[in-house]
Order: C-alpha cells, then sequence, then structure tokens
C-alpha cells in the first residue's frame, strides 16, 4: 500500500500542481477529490506551460490512470475543453475518467455564483464564479444532478425541470434577471452526457482495489487548508474540504489507507479573494514578491495578494492534515530580500499573545502579526538541486521552519520547472 496525498497549506496556488506533476511519473493513480475548476494548477513540461483546473495535475506523466473522484464537482463543458487542449498539443487523455457519483455543475450554477457576487458589493467573497458553492449547496440538499443522470435521459430532464422551477424563481424574481430554459439545457447536457459516456465509470471500486495490490496512488488537492469550508477563515473560503479528511469521503476510500501525506506551502504567502491575512504586505515589497513570483491566478489572472510566510496558520493546517511530509517552494522568488520575516505568533486585540489560529474571522482582522526576522541571502539559487549547497541563511530559513512544526521539509522548490528541486528524502 502507498498511498500520497498533496495538498495546499496556504490559501491556494502553493504549488501543487508542479509537485503533483513530479510525483505523478512513479503513481499509477493521479485523482482529484474535491473542489473543481476553480483550481489552477501550472505544470511546465519542457517549454511547455499547463494549467490544469479540472483534470489531475499527472494527465501529463502519469502511465497509469487519471481520475476525477466522486467529491469533485465537475463542469463537463471545462472538462472537454481541457481535454481537447491536451489532445491539440499531441498527448492521449485516455486514461482519464470521472466517478458516476461526482455532480455536475449546471449552468445556473455559474449563474447563482456570478448573480451573488455582484449583488453584494463591496463584501463579496471574491469567488472564481465557476459555480462551485452552488453546485455544493445541491449536493447537500439532495437536488444535485450526477454525471451517472446525464447518461440517463429521462431522470435527466426530470432534474432539470425541478431545479430549474426554484432557481428561475430566485434569478426572475429575486434577482431581476432572465429565467433559463428546460429544453435547451436539457439538449445540450444530454448531448454531453452522449459524448463522455465512455469515460463515466465506478471510480471507489477500482481505488480500493489499487490500494489492496499495493499500487502507488497520488490524491491531488486542489485549493488549500486555509480555504477549508470548516478550517479555514469562514465565509472567505471555497465549499469544499481540501484536507487530507476530505480525501476519504471525496474518493471513498479509507482513513487507514492514507500514508504519506504531503503538505505543499509556499516560503512565502499569497491569497486571492477577499479574507482576513494577517502577514499581508500592502507596499512596494509586497509587489516586488508579486512581480518576481508571478502571483497572478491562474484560473482568473487576478493579482494575489502577497505577505510573509505564517507559521502560525502554517501550524493550524499541518495538525488538521496530519502532515508527514513539507514541502517548501518558491524559495527562489526570496532571493535578495533582506531581512525577510516569519509569523510566529499574533498579538489580539486585548493584547494577549498566541500562537493558535482563531475560529473568529472577524476578529483576525485586528490581530496583529509578530514576527521573527531572519536573515535573507543573495545568491541565485534556481540551479542548487541538492540542500548543502544552499546559502546559510537559506538552509536556516527552512530549518527554523522545521523546528516550529517539527515536521522535515522533504523537498525545496527553487523554480517552476521540473527539474528544479532539492530532494531531500525519495518518498517514492
Ligand atoms: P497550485 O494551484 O498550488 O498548483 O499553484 P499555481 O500553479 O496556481 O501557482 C504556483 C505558481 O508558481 C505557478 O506559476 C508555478 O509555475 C510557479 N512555481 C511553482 N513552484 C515554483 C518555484 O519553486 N519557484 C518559482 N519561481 N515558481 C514556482
Ligand atoms: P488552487 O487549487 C487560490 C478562492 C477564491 C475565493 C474563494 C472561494 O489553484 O490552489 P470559489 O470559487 O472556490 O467558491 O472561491 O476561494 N479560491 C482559490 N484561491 N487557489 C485556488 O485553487 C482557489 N480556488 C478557490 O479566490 O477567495
Ligand atoms: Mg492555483
Amino acid at each position: 500500500m502507498s498511498t500520497y496525498v498533496v495538498v495546499g497549506l496556504q490559501y491556494g496556488d502553493e504549488g501543487k500542481g508542479k509537485i503533483t506533476d513530479v510525483l505523478s511519473a512513479k503513481s499509477d493513480y493521479v485523482v482529484r477529490y474535491q473542489g473543481g475548476d476553480n483550481a489552477g494548477h501550472t505544470v511546465y513540461a519542457g517549454d511547455e506551460k499547463f494549467v490544469l483546473h479540472l483534470l489531475p495535475s499527472g494527465v501529463l506523466q502519469c502511465k497509469g490512470k487519471c481520475i476525477i473522484a466522486n467529491g469533485v464537482v465537475v463542469n463537463p463543458k471545462s472538462f472537454i475543453k481541457e481535454i481537447e487542449q491536451i489532445e491539440s498539443k499531441g498527448m492521449k487523455t485516455d486514461h482519464v475518467f470521472i466517478s458516476r457519483r461526482a455532480h455536475v455543475i449546471m449552468p445556473y450554477h455559474i449563474l447563482l455564483d456570478t448573480y451573488r457576487e455582484e449583488e453584494q458589493g463591496g463584501t463579496q467573497i471574491g469567488t472564481t464564479k465557476k459555480g462551485i458553492g452552488p453546485c455544493y449547496e445541491d449536493k447537500i440538499s439532495r437536488v444535485g444532478i450526477r454525471m451517472v443522470d446525464l447518461l440517463n435521459p429521462q431522470i435527466l430532464r426530470e432534474k432539470i425541470e425541478k431545479n430549474l422551477r426554484t432557481k428561475n424563481a430566485l434569478f426572475s424574481k429575486y434577482f431581476g434577471k432572465p429565467e433559463l430554459d428546460v429544453e435547451s439545457i436539457y439538449n445540450e447536457f444530454v448531448t454531453i452526457g452522449e459524448a463522455l459516456k465512455h469515460r463515466i465509470v465506478d471510480t471507489e471500486l477500482e481505488l480500493n482495489q489499487a490500494i489492496h495490490e499495493g499500487k502507488n496512488i497520488l490524491f491531488e488537492g486542489a485549493q488549500a487548508l486555509m480555504l477549508d469550508i470548516d478550517f479555514g477563515t469562514y465565509p472567505y473560503v471555497t465549499s469544499s474540504s481540501p484536507s487530507t479528511g476530505g480525501v476519504c469521503v471525496g474518493a471513498g476510500v479509507p482513513p487507514t489507507s492514507l500514508q504519506n501525506l504531503i503538505g505543499v506551502a509556499k516560503a512565502y504567502c499569497t491569497r486571492v479573494g477577499h479574507g482576513p491575512f494577517p502577514s499581508e504586505l500592502n507596499n512596494e515589497l509586497g509587489e516586488q514578491i508579486r512581480q518576481i513570483g508571478g502571483e497572478f491566478g491562474a484560473t482568473t489572472g487576478r493579482p494575489r495578494r502577497t505577505g510573509w510566510l505564517d507559521l502560525v496558520s502554517l501550524k493550524h493546517a499541518c495538525m488538521i492534515n496530519g502532515i508527514n511530509n513539507l514541502v517548501i517552494t518558491k524559495l527562489d522568488v526570496l532571493t535578495g530580500i533582506k531581512p525577510l520575516k516569519i509569523v510566529t505568533h499574533y498579538k489580539t486585540e486585548d493584547g494577549k499573545i498566541i500562537d493558535y489560529f482563531t475560529s473568529s474571522t472577524t476578529k483576525l482582522y485586528n490581530y496583529q502579526a509578530i514576527y521573527e526576522e531572519l536573515e535573507g541571502w543573495d545568491e541565485d539559487i534556481t540551479h542548487v538541486r541538492g540542500y548543502d549547497e544552499l546559502p546559510v541563511a537559506a538552509k536556516k530559513y527552512i530549518e527554523f521552519i522545521e523546528d516550529y512544526l517539527g515536521i522535515n521539509v522533504y523537498l525545496v522548490s527553487v523554480g517552476p520547472e521540473r527539474s528544479q528541486n532539492i530532494i531531500r528524502k525519495e518518498l517514492f
């Protein structure tokens, strides 16, 4: 049994795609288990850049199967577009499958997401407007449409009719927007079902069998713990469980089957969308990090907010996920910044010094970050492949993180390319 879970520990965009791609070369399965096409996972394969939203980032290198499991919300139009993009570059996609149980993002989900964001003006969450929240709402309300329903025209029509009765009332009466037409949505989705039927399968049986046979299975998280519906900065979160715990319900595998829990964090921190960010740098240095790090959303193109590494939130993320292997990415981006700062504590409104994360998002806005200052370095580290070749200050930076969290950093990423890694321990 060899299972690996790659999860984000901050607010997304930590470089999960790059790490998944690297690990997928030795994986028999690469599995997405939550989220949808709100994700944007960047992979460089030679000179070619791929941004994967819905397809597992293993699609390029995995010799086995790539699975979109039951916990993912699937926009089938995005799926088809991504498949076409990959195939247009001469790559095969016949190893990609979707769970019959996965819920479908329908046009009304995307509209609802968009109308709500527009309606709330300045206080919106800043979603990707991909319909993620509304689709998960329907799943939990037990009115959702699943991939398997696309294969049964009668059930599909009934479900679209039922859903549009309430959604159309909301659109016209509450939002003052046009109603949607059952017939055109039905026709579109029945055609999609026909086109995708060879890829819509039961995935949980096969995954459990593969675990039993000791195959290498890599679960790829989207988003990150600080965007987790339960443990993130609610309500400024996504609508799924990006944690390692989410793997069990999102792919139908037992908790006892999860072994290598790999947490990915940037050497600094970024956030897209609204919500508290105690270590945010609203200044020139923040802009410098944004430019050097290329911090612009892979899905929406929005500039990412930037800030110092926050070990208080990272400790919270490692605890909830049970991380036993850390990956630090984008260490190269910190080259030339002196001194470097890392958050070790927060000061609360009433002057208390704490080192744990709070459940009160409102209070977090008023917390003051307390920093430890560390020396920076000037050397270009993008060509370094051996840990001992790193500048002393860079090693101290990594070791400070390890000491604070009590977890080893097994891989340090020093550039976006597949080869730009310092691997301290082979996991496979
Ligand atoms: P994901 O959503 O976690 O997969 O991350 P994204 O792909 O949204 O954002 C990470 C960005 O950083 C991408 O543009 C990657 O190509 C890039 N990247 C990943 N690792 C490194 C690294 O170590 N150094 C640098 N400079 N860029 C990196
Ligand atoms: P990857 O997998 C960064 C953010 C959105 C918004 C909030 C809710 O690339 O790390 P949603 O559309 O999910 O309802 O939006 O979550 N968000 C992400 N931020 N990386 C992502 O994915 C994200 N997916 C959603 O910006 O703040
Ligand atoms: Mg991303």
